[in-house]
């Protein structure tokens, strides 16, 4: 079985892409199979992992039905991570009318992925709007996991895009779910990060995640070295945060732990 997950906040530079390639690490590692969808023109999830979309091999290519899904999925240097990567020409498909579109994901992922059991796991890196192409993930997935940066105003947002996914779960996918609300970006000396983390617990505790993603360097530095954080400084605060968050997303979502291969 499949799941899919949608990273997803209409706010820019909440950790959308640093918890997408981070959590999806850390699942490979714990011997899961898994695709990252880079759903964003900035291309950052292939960038983080070091991975370029080549011409015509590309999100883009599987949304306009040019390519099969599995044709432009690339390896990870990260054992059991794939990615099927973005580049700036993915803006494109958001421009063109969204009538008969916001299923294409949907219809390139039944036709290519979930019948052949290749992944346990896809984990889609959303742009930060609630775009055409954000609104195909949200169609496509089973649940979503969304970040929220420990800062003013996070909450405004938030109340928003929850109100935008009962919508959609309303009018288009009965079967969508919040796997969890999660805080990023967390920096205990501050006061106004314990504050927004009180006013999740008390608005959102039933979905707020346990494990809290405290603000790190190392985990700022690791695009750079084109690495996940387990990589690039295993033993770091971030490092072992994203580890728990993987445990706690398979507990919540009662799959058992893969034995390493
Ligand atoms: N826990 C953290 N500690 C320190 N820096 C972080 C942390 N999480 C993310 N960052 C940094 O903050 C910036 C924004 O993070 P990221 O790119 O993951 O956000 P995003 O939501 O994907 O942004 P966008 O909306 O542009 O797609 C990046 O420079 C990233 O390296
Ligand atoms: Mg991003």
């Amino acid at each position: 079985m499949t799941t899919i997950i949608s990273v997803v906040n209409q706010k820019g530079g909440v950790g959308k892409t640093t918890t997408s390639v981070n959590v999806a690490s850390a699942l490979a590692k714990l011997g899961f199979r898994v695709l990252i969808i880079d759903f964003d023109p900035q291309g950052h999830s292939g960038e983080h992992l070091g991975v370029h979309a080549e011409n015509g091999k590309s999100a883009l290519e599987v949304l306009e039905k040019e390519k099969s899904l599995i044709s432009c999925i690339y390896a990870s240097k990260v054992r059991n991570l794939w990615i099927l990567p973005a580049n700036l020409k993915l803006g494109q498909f958001n421009q063109n009318s969204p009538v008969g579109r916001q299923f294409s994901l949907k219809e390139a992922v039944e036709s290519d992925l979930l019948d052949s059991d290749k992944f346990d796991f896809v984990i889609i890196d959303c742009q930060p709007s609630l775009s055409l192409l954000t609104l195909n993930a949200l169609v496509t997935c089973d649940c979503v996991l969304l970040p929220v940066q420990a800062e003013f105003l996070a909450l405004d947002g938030l109340s928003q895009l929850i109100v935008t996914l009962k919508e959609i779960k309303t009018k288009l996918h009965p079967k969508l779910s919040v796997l969890g609300i999660l805080l990023t970006m967390y920096d205990r000396r501050n006061k106004l990060s314990y504050e927004v983390k009180s006013e999740l617990e008390k608005n959102f505790r039933k979905d707020l995640f346990e494990t809290v993603i405290p603000r790190s360097v190392k985990l700022a530095e690791a695009p750079s070295f084109g690495q996940s954080i387990l990589d690039y400084a295993p033993d770091s605060p971030g490092s072992i945060a994203y580890k728990e968050l993987a445990t706690e997303i398979i507990n919540k979502l009662d799959i058992k732990i893969k034995k390493q291969k």
